[in-house]
């Protein structure tokens, strides 16, 4: 397998974004992620008639590849049209804060996919959630 760079994983991601589900916003974004091994694992939005059940492309990439047992991701592209790059939502941040702290994001339009920004996901979402705390067991029915 030969090594994959930044433009062969937002290629990826473009690739998977023409298989979104979007019939309602119309909006298809892919999202690729890069293992430390060099295995790529592509996902893209899928959307529900129940608006919000609606999945982003980047945590149906992160589903497949966790629940394939993939681990230690290195990078995240997410394309969609939309000058500059689509922006991975606030759920997306969590998800990614939790299962893949150190991975890159590349982010880029569909329609330019040669001009890709690039981000960290300690930056886009300081501070993050990432454990629930151990003392708070049993704590669940009783207030304060
Ligand atoms: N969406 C993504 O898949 N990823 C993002 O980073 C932003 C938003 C999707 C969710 C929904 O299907 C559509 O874009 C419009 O919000």
């Amino acid at each position: 397998m030969g090594k994959v760079n930044k433009s062969d994983l937002v290629r990826a991601a473009a690739r998977a974004r023409q298989r979104a589900v979007a019939p309602y916003s119309k909006f298809k974004v892919g999202a690729a992620l890069l293992t430390r091994s060099g295995e790529v694992i592509t996902g893209a939005n899928v959307e529900s008639a129940s608006y919000g059940l609606t999945c982003c492309a980047e945590r149906v990439a992160l589903f497949k590849a966790l629940t394939a047992g993939k681990r230690g991701f290195v990078a995240v592209a997410v394309v969609a049209r939309v000058p500059g790059g689509a922006m991975p939502c606030g759920a997306c941040r969590q998800l990614l804060a939790e299962y893949a702290p150190r991975a890159k994001v590349w982010v880029a339009d569909s329609r330019a996919v040669g001009s890709i920004r690039e981000f960290s996901v300690r930056e886009l979402l300081p501070g993050a959630f990432l454990e629930v705390p151990k003392d708070s067991v049993g704590e669940g029915l009783s207030q304060g």
